[in-house]
């Protein structure tokens, strides 16, 4: 029997509720089949500093490292109850940008996705949707202004002041660039590249080198599109996207806009991977604003599992399956409240009656 060691990082706010649906359905993965997944739950985020002291405690990073793949949920505290946390030992700097370059997660898929089924969730018009939305971003996740030298302090004039380095060497860019032109290969042979190069030096190292590897792939079309330019067209024509490439502070702000397209932040899963290495988790945040109340979309969480069965594991049809079972719950006409809009007659149900839901559906399907 084939056995894979899974880090369960819960996370903060929704994170344990949505963490809670993934379990479910990874049991039963494993039973239908017949694989061992080893579950451990680790402590993350600012429940992890509360409890233990360190955002990413010494525990969890044993954990991953021995893990074949990490499951997480989104960490974070909202705006006022951030301050309990000190600046740098705040999950966001203090556990997820760790985590990233621990594991040098470089390639991050965001998954845009609406089938044409499901386009009354989405806030744009029917005829703007057309059959349904099906991009996939792909950020660059370890490097840019997130992972640069940083410096405040204040200057001869008495004033305060922040510097912020944008930073990416030649190599960094072209091992994303690779991924791109590969996941274009794979889908539609088309890629927007998108990049700021009226500005920023480094989008213009960033696109002489997606040039560059256009070498390398002659089947693929490339479409070069300023940042801002995308994302009017995310609203105003989704449908022209097939792989988006982009850096990590424009993969952060487009992706949830990509959430807004589909109309929750709820549908959107991710994978983040690296060269050894590889984590899961949704897009979106801890969402302070209904943690606790059993109301979060577990849907981010869940499609983060079925990622993970296709990346990590090779289990590609019962991924495609988890796929399936989720859209079918949603055309029975059941949601979360998230997607369910006044007078839009959807059956409102919870985070767990969605999972159990889902279950149900992926039980009712042949084992691969
Ligand atoms: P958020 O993504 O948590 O929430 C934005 C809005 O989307 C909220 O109204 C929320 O209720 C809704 N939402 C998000 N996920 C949902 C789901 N699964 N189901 C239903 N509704 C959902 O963004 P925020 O409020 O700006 O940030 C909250 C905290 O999350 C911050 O501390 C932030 O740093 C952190 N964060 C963490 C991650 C991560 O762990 N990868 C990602 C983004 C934000
Ligand atoms: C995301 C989040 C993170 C990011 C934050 C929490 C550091 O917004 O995964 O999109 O900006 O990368
Ligand atoms: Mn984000």
């Amino acid at each position: 029997m084939k056995s894979y060691k899974i880090a369960l990082l819960d996370g903060d706010g929704i994170g344990p509720e949505i963490m809670a649906e993934a379990v479910k359905i990874l049991k039963l993965v494993a039973t239908r089949n017949k694989v061992n997944f080893e579950l451990t739950h680790t402590p993350f985020g600012a429940s992890a500093w509360f409890s233990h002291g360190a955002s990413f405690p010494d525990e969890t990073k044993a954990v991953c490292d021995a893990a074949d793949a990490i499951l997480k949920g989104p960490i974070g505290l909202s705006f006022e109850e951030s301050k309990k946390i000190p600046v740098d030992q705040q999950p966001e700097r203090g556990a997820l940008l760790p985590l990233r370059r621990r594991y040098n997660t470089y390639a991050n898929f965001r998954p845009v996705y609406l089938p044409k089924g499901l386009i009354h969730f989405s806030p744009l018009k029917p005829e703007i949707i057309g059959d349904g939305i099906d991009i996939m971003m792909i950020r660059e996740l370890v490097g840019g202004l997130y992972f640069g030298k940083k410096e405040t302090g204040v200057n001869a004039a008495g004033k305060r002041y922040v510097n912020e380095m944008l930073e990416y060497d030649e190599d960094q860019i072209r091992a994303i660039v690779k991924v791109g032109f590969q996941t274009a290969q794979k889908r539609k042979k088309v890629l927007h590249n998108i990049h700021k190069s009226n500005v920023l030096k480094s989008s213009v190292l960033w696109n002489e080198i997606v040039e560059e590897e256009k070498q390398n792939y002659p089947d693929v079309q490339v479409e070069h599109i300023l940042v801002d330019s995308a994302a009017t067209y995310l609203c105003l024509k989704p449908t022209m996207f097939d792989v988006m490439l982009m850096e990590n502070m424009f993969g952060d702000i487009l992706s949830d806009q990509g959430g807004g397209i589909l109309g929750s932040l709820g549908l959107m899963p991710s994978a983040c991977m690296g060269p050894d290495k590889a984590y899961y988790e949704p897009s979106h945040g801890s969402a302070p604003d209904i943690a606790g109340k059993n109301i979060a979309n577990p849907y981010s969480m869940i499609g983060s599992v079925a990622m993970m069965l296709e990346m990590s594991f090779g289990m590609e049809q019962e991924s495609k399956n988890l796929w399936q079972a989720m859209q079918s719950v949603f055309a029975q006409g059941y949601s979360t409240p998230d997607l369910s809009r006044p007078g839009s007659g959807v059956k409102m149900i919870s985070t767990s009656e969605f999972g159990t839901l889902v279950a149900k559906e992926l039980a009712a399907m042949p084992i691969p």
